[in-house]
C-alpha cells in the first residue's frame, strides 16, 4: 500500500504573522498520523516555519528552487540553501511557474536533479490546459513533461519524487476535475512509468491539484491511482486544509 501525501502550496499569500497562525493551527490538528502532510510556503518564510514544524509530523516544502547549484543567479534560491531550512519537498513546474516565469520542460527537469542532489524530494507538477485537453492532447502533453526529467535524470529519480497531476484548468477556478477524470490522467501517468520501471510506478505517490476543497477530497483520494492532493487555495485556512488531509 503507498501511503498517502497532502501537500499545502500556499502560492504568493499571507503575511509571517498568518503562516505563524496556520502552522500551529494545522499541527495542533494533526491527530492520528495517518498520512504524510506538507506545507510549500514562500521562501521568506522558511526559517520561521522550519522552526514551528520542528519534531512534528508536518513537513517543510518550497514552491520552486533554482536550475543551477550557485553563482551569479540573481533572485533565485538554490537547492542547498533549501536544505539549511530542513526542506523535504520541492515543487518544481508548477503550471504558475511554467506560464508566468518561463520555466519550461527543460529547465523544470534541471530543477528536479538539484532539488534530488540536495536530498529534497521534488514534486513534479504537470497537466494540461483547456485548450490542450479539448484538442486531445492530455497525455501527449503530460509524456513531453515526464520525458524531459526521465531524459535528464533517468526513470530510477522517480524512486525518491512525487508526481502531481494539475489540469490547468482546474487551479484556482473552482472547476475540479472528476473523479473519474482525474483517476484517467492519473492511471496513464503510472502506466506509462511502470511501462519503464514497474517497482517505481506501484511506489510512487501521484497527487491531485486543482481546486481540491473539502468537499470533494474523499471521492478523488478514494481513487486507485489518486495518492493524495496539492492544494492551493483550500490550504489557507488550517481547518480545510485539515479536512481534506482527514479526507485520506
Ligand atoms: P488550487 O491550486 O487548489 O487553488 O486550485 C492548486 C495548485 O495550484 O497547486
Amino acid at each position: 500500500m503507498r501511503r498517502s501525501l497532502v501537500v499545502g502550496n500556499w502560492k504568493m499569500n499571507g503575511t509571517l504573522a498568518s503562516a505563524e497562525l496556520l502552522v500551529k493551527g494545522i499541527i495542533a490538528g494533526l491527530g492520528e498520523n495517518i498520512a504524510d502532510i506538507a506545507v510549500c510556503v514562500p521562501y521568506v518564510y522558511l526559517p520561521k516555519v522550519s522552526e514551528l514544524v520542528k519534531n512534528t509530523a508536518l513537513a517543510l516544502g518550497a514552491q520552486n528552487v533554482a536550475d543551477k547549484s550557485s553563482g551569479a543567479y540573481t533572485g533565485e534560491i538554490s537547492a542547498a540553501m533549501l536544505s539549511e531550512f530542513s526542506c523535504k519537498y520541492a515543487l518544481v513546474g508548477h503550471s504558475e511557474r511554467r506560464s508566468y516565469y518561463g520555466d519550461t520542460d527543460e529547465s523544470v527537469a534541471a530543477r528536479f536533479c538539484q532539488a534530488q542532489e540536495q536530498n529534497i524530494t521534488p514534486i513534479l507538477c504537470v497537466g494540461e490546459t483547456l485548450e490542450q485537453r479539448e484538442q486531445d492532447q492530455t497525455f501527449a502533453v503530460i509524456n513531453a513533461q515526464l520525458d524531459a526529467v526521465i531524459n535528464l535524470a533517468g526513470i530510477a529519480a522517480f524512486d525518491a519524487a512525487v508526481i502531481a497531476y494539475e489540469p490547468v484548468w482546474a487551479i484556482g477556478t473552482g472547476k475540479t476535475a472528476t473523479d473519474e477524470q482525474a483517476q484517467e490522467v492519473h492511471r496513464y501517468i503510472r502506466q506509462y512509468i511502470a511501462a519503464k520501471d514497474q517497482a517505481i510506478a506501484d511506489k510512487i505517490q501521484i497527487l491531485y491539484g486543482g481546486s481540491a476543497k473539502p468537499d470533494n477530497a474523499k471521492g478523488l483520494f478514494a481513487m486507485p491511482d489518486i495518492d493524495g492532493g496539492l492544494i492551493g487555495g483550500a490550504s489557507l485556512d488550517a481547518e480545510s486544509f485539515l479536512k481534506i488531509y482527514h479526507s485520506i
